[in-house]
């Protein structure tokens, strides 16, 4: 599989990111027989977080399946969890092509997609085909979003509308305040309008289902400023939140090595140079949080050194995107298995117990 890197590099960025993800849809069923050989199942990688039972911490990240289309395929390569999405209340076509550009110098990418996606109604639908259909034995997060035709005043209901039809399909709701390329989105993270979206989707989780709250996640930017960052977390344990998926692109492009045309394209990057960033966010979340939310790491992990990082500053779970594009869709099998290497060679018993080990690093 790692022979297709130089193929799919000589197509279009998205084209190449169409057949990665039609071609995993496609050889779902065909791969039953060889199910098991990817998965990495050890008793030290697995977790009881929010209810739900992760087999090892290493999951999609959102906006690969923004479709759902290949629910299956991700627990067969390896993958503990997976988030599909986003997925707005209306379908929506996103931003015109080009939109998605590669950067190879420095390991990374910019999109300004824009959410294109089957709206919440169809994906609901197809999410349900698909549980029904068996073969989906790891946790799936269903992230949401605001649609773009809903302003920003009518977004709690915009908002409500996706959890509403959504919900049922879903283990875990990530809410997504934090892609820049929905105009306005990001202010969102305000305390005030962040609050009114949150109560509003706890009031619609008790309105279905009152014994059985469903776990919800906030997503941030990586580019918030340290106290915006401190009120998420403050509201986010005040109102009872699982956790926090940290972090999203950043419209930052300082230390780029791509020609200008590239690294100056609008959008969100994302790959190795937000590396270090997202996980100095991680440190911050955890240290504020102590121990009450769950976080979800995520921002240029490319190996099991990178996720080993991101989980001993504070990240119970990690989220891949860009590392499947510069390591191939082997890579949450890699680092799975990496991660295994390096319980044994520090001597840890298991990942929880190194979660938040080194949040003065
Ligand atoms: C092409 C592309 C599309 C994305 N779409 C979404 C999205 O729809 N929703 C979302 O919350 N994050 C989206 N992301 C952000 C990723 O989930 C992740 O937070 C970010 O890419 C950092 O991780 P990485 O460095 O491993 O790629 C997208 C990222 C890329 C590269």
């Amino acid at each position: 599989m790692r022979l297709a890197r130089p193929l799919l590099f000589k197509l279009d960025p998205e084209r190449a990111h169409e057949l990665a993800l039609k071609s995993l849809s496609a050889t779902s069923a065909a791969l039953v027989p060889a199910a098991g050989w990817l998965k990495v199942r050890d008793v030290r990688l697995e977790q009881e977080l929010m209810g739900l039972r992760f087999p090892n911490p290493v999951g999609l990240g959102a906006g690969y399946d923004k479709y759902a289309v290949a629910v299956p395929g991700w627990a067969r390569l390896g993958f503990g969890f997976c988030e599909v999405g986003t997925v707005t209340a209306w379908p929506q076509d996103g931003n015109p092509k080009p939109r998605l550009f590669r950067l190879p110098e420095d390991e990374a990418l910019i999109n300004r997609m824009g959410f294109n996606n089957d709206g919440a109604q169809r994906t609901a639908a197809r999410l349900g085909r698909m549980r029904d259909g068996g073969g989906v034995d790891i946790p799936v997060g269903v992230n949401i979003g605001k649609s773009k035709v809903a302003d920003l005043e009518r977004a709690a209901s915009d908002y409500a509308e996706s959890f509403r039809l959504l919900r049922p399909h879903a283990d875990f709701v990530v809410v997504n305040v934090s892609s820049p390329n929905t105009p306005g989105l990001r202010r969102l993270q305000d305390r005030d309008r962040l609050a009114g979206i949150l109560k509003a989707l706890i009031d619609a989780d008790r309105a279905m289902a009152p014994e059985r709250p469903i776990p919800m996640l906030v997503k941030l930017a990586p580019d918030l400023g340290d106290d915006l960052v401190d009120d998420a977390v403050d509201l986010a344990l005040e109102l009872g939140l699982a956790g926090m998926v940290v972090a999203n692109t950043t419209t930052d492009r300082a230390g780029l090595r791509a020609p200008a045309e590239l690294a100056g394209q609008g959008g969100g990057l994302s790959g190795a140079p937000i590396r270090a960033r997202a996980t100095a966010l991680v440190r911050r979340v955890a240290k504020r949080a102590e121990g009450r939310l769950v976080i979800v790491g995520v921002g240029g992990i490319m190996d099991a050194d990178d996720a080993w990082e991101k989980i001993t500053a504070g990240a119970a779970l990690i989220e891949v995107w860009t590392a499947l594009v510069y390591r191939g869709p082997l890579v949450a099998h890699d680092i799975a298995a990496g991660l295994l290497d390096r319980l044994r060679a520090e001597g840890a018993r298991s990942i929880a117990e190194v979660v938040g080990s080194a949040t003065d690093g």
